[in-house]
């Protein structure tokens, strides 16, 4: 259960509001190259559209410009993916995230506007935590109310994480809920038989989530580079990845046709799925049979909880979904380090101030 307040818990209209949103978002050639992060934050933006704020400013980090300015990562495009997401809304967006321009924006912004402020992270404020940058941007936009819906950096304590709790109360938006709904129950309660599948390059990333999860699950599978690398199993619900698809100079670049078979037996069985980590190196259509076979199989049977979390396998999945509409997930995390943390029982900065139920 998720015993924080959320926008539901306080009166939205004729406030200015404040969302921190998690735009960190990859972009080539000057475009939003995947709009997960986006299209996730519209539940909540469509919530406080709908119950008349008065104007909803959007904050959020892009990349890290570690404190200075860099025209690359400027937040403009993402204003033009969000208008495609929202067109019926006027998104304004300013190139600053206090002072004068940020005042005469919010002024003449009429009354339902969206406002997206520049990159945060533009500013050494925002990684330092600092009071003064996030009561700044407050003032400047005269928010009553904030909302934090940025799950993917609720790890971090920065200004607009932590420091923002000292300036105004702080509830949570519909996507940090869901994110830590999902993620609490498969930590706390999960319907077994719970199965996780871990791929991915890092075993160093993934030993501490086998740590965490070895005595509540009731097998663990491992492919991806990890099992190529020989990942030595130090207990019997640990099943390593047997055979593998090779390119033809014999590198090892996905897990075979045994291996593949034995893991949906496994999902065929299961009540709940983790899915992190892909199994082969998908990003050559040659080597993503078997993560291919998995996601598919997990999202033909919506009866299973099932999370995907890691940047390459939420990408990877999201682009599955685009070609077949029919493929259900209980959640396609936004987050990467965050879903990381929380899974691993961290305690998460920009959840902490949350105000209480
Ligand atoms: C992410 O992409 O994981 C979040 O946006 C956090 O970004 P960071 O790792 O640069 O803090």
């Amino acid at each position: 259960m998720f015993d924080k307040k959320t926008i539901k818990d306080v009166d939205i209209k004729n406030k200015i509001v404040l969302v921190r949103v998690d735009y960190n978002v990859p972009l080539k050639d000057g475009e939003v190259t995947s709009d997960l992060r986006i299209k996730s934050s519209l539940p909540t933006l469509n919530y406080l559209i709908e119950k008349k704020a008065k104007k909803i400013i959007l904050i959020s980090h892009l990349g890290r410009p570690e404190g200075k300015k860099v025209p690359e990562l400027s937040m403009k495009p993402v204003a033009e993916a969000l208008k495609k997401l929202l067109p019926e809304s006027k998104i304004n967006f300013v190139d600053d995230v206090s002072g004068p321009d940020v005042e005469t924006a919010v002024e003449t912004a009429k009354d339902g506007e969206i406002i997206l402020l520049e990159n945060l992270r533009f500013y050494a404020g925002e990684e330092k935590n600092s009071e003064d940058f996030i009561r700044e941007i407050v003032d400047s936009t005269g928010a009553e109310i904030f909302v934090q819906d940025g799950f993917a950096v609720i790890h971090r304590a920065h200004a607009s994480t932590s420091a923002i709790a000292k300036c105004l109360p702080v509830y949570a938006g519909f996507l940090l809920e869901k994110e830590v709904e999902n993620l609490t129950k498969v930590t706390e309660k999960p319907e077994k038989p719970f199965l996780f599948i871990l791929g991915g390059s890092k075993v160093e990333d993934k030993q501490p989530l086998i740590d965490k999860f070895i005595d509540k699950v009731d097998d663990i599978v491992v492919g991806g580079k990890i099992a190529v690398d020989g990942y030595q199993p130090d207990n019997e619900k640990i099943y390593v990845a047997e055979d593998f698809d090779e390119d033809s100079e014999g590198n090892k670049l996905d897990i075979g046709p045994v291996s593949t078979h034995k893991i949906v037996e496994k999902i065929q069985n299961a009540k709940t799925i983790v899915w992190n980590g892909v199994l082969g190196k998908v990003e050559d259509p040659a080597f993503a049979t078997s993560s291919t076979i998995v996601a598919k199989i997990i999202g033909e049977n919506p009866e299973i909880t099932s999370i995907i979390c890691g940047g390459d396998t939420t990408g990877f999945v999201e682009n599955l979904m685009e070609e077949s509409k029919d493929l259900k997930y209980s959640l396609v995390s936004t987050g990467g380090g965050a879903s990381l943390e929380l899974l691993c029982g961290k305690e998460l900065p920009g959840l902490e101030v949350v105000e209480d139920k």
